[in-house]
């Protein structure tokens, strides 16, 4: 009698612990199956956010045309928060957010979008605001009773933290907190996040900051390295193709596409290789005020859709000489998304050949241009394009 009272007190037990874990299996893997697509203040605005502009932006992403192309999230990054109450709970900045956090995540979900905000794993965020060292499950608690569905995880003032150990206590703390929220790490590459963060967060940035220009690396300040243009980010993600799938992907930061650094051509290479990246598509832009060529690139569904594939592989160089290279993605029903990439200063032929599409070369294809909506027929064993100075070509190749 004891012995079946045991038994059946084991099988319980066993059963409760399987369910808790598939719970949080659930949660965890419920997001970001495809890249997020969202906004997020930093590289337009900085510091300088406040309720209004987010109210702003969240009636913009629906009458621009942003939210029916896929875009989600609205995420205020850094300097919403203040300081710490007498109870440790984390303050929002009353002058600038003076109706609560609450109230303006229920906005943005009345406009049938997700809200998004940003900590720190250390003592103080990059600006200097409180971090969330020490309160991780009292702030990732506050965070799902204000109903946020995304947060951005820096790594300032980190000390000697253990970056793994760090993120993973902020995972513990939003799975106990019983709300899906996509974890997004940025600690900027320096651990080899895609090492051990696949089951931690939903994306991990790779590198330092971008900056809105082509190319060239610069120094914050003297001897402390560095922000980086677009090219100098795109070269770091060469190599970690593997890393990336459904819930969990290589982040190689925000877009910078209609922050004026760069002309439309650069922005719409910039646009493409995040999308054969299948790279987080985070508009970094005042989407209140878009000129009609890059609210283009941006909503451009075709071009999305190769980065929100469901099979979720990241795309490859396949193919580099000189200023001239060929990046290939494969999609789900087995046909490749290319870019044809010019980094030089004058017009260029580029060919991309099956061989380096992983395609027999016999096989015959149908090419469509993607920018230009256009198909251009069949070809075989190769597809050339002449390519302007900055600029890509962007097409589908379909045996
Ligand atoms: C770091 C991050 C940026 C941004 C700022 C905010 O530099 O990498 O993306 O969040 O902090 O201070």
């Amino acid at each position: 009698m004891r012995r079946a009272f045991t038994l059946l007190a084991a099988i319980l037990l066993f059963g409760l612990i399987a369910f808790s874990q598939d719970g949080e299996k659930a949660l965890t893997g419920a997001v970001a199956s495809t890249p997020p697509m969202g906004w997020n203040s930093w590289n337009k605005f900085g510091c300088n956010v406040s309720e209004d502009l987010i109210r702003q932006v969240a009636d913009a992403m629906v009458t621009s045309g942003m939210k029916d192309a896929g875009y989600q999230y609205v995420v205020i990054d850094d300097c919403w928060q203040v300081e710490r109450d007498s109870n440790g709970n984390i303050v929002a900045d009353a002058n600038r957010f003076p109706s609560g956090m609450k109230a303006l995540a229920d906005y943005v979900h009345g406009k049938g979008l997700k809200f998004g905000l940003y900590s720190d794993a250390g003592t103080k965020t990059c600006q200097g605001r409180p971090g969330s060292r020490g309160y991780e499950f009292q702030d990732a608690r506050q965070y799902a009773v204000w109903g946020v569905d995304y947060l951005k995880y820096d790594w300032c003032s980190t000390s000697t933290q253990d970056a793994r150990s760090s993120y993973e206590i902020m995972r513990a703390a939003l799975d106990a907190s019983g709300r899906a929220i996509v974890f997004s790490i940025c600690e900027w590459g320096k651990s080899q996040p895609w090492l051990w963060a696949t089951g931690v967060g939903n994306l991990w940035r790779t590198t330092g900051d971008i900056q809105d220009r082509w190319q060239g690396k610069q120094e914050w300040k003297p001897g402390d390295c560095c922000n980086y243009g677009m090219l100098d980010i795109l070269d770091q993600e060469a190599g970690l193709e593997s890393y990336a799938g459904p819930g969990h992907w290589n982040d190689p930061d925000m877009l910078e596409v209609g922050n004026g650094g760069m002309t439309t051509a650069e922005y719409r290479a910039h646009f493409s290789l995040w999308a054969i990246l299948a790279a987080p598509l985070i508009a970094g832009n005042d989407v209140r005020d878009m000129k009609p060529e890059i609210r283009e690139i941006l909503t451009h569904k075709e071009v999305i859709a190769v980065d929100q594939d469901p099979a979720g592989n990241q795309g490859r160089r396949v193919r580099q000489t000189g200023n001239l290279e060929v990046w290939s993605k494969v999609l789900q029903d087995g046909s490749r998304a290319v870019v044809l990439l010019n980094r030089g200063t004058t017009d260029r032929e580029i060919s991309a050949s099956w061989e380096d599409l992983g395609y027999p070369a016999h096989l015959s294809a149908k090419i469509r241009d993607l920018w230009q909506a256009k198909d251009l027929g069949e070809h075989k064993g190769t597809f050339s394009a002449t390519v302007a100075p900055h600029s890509v070509v962007m097409v589908t190749v379909k045996p």
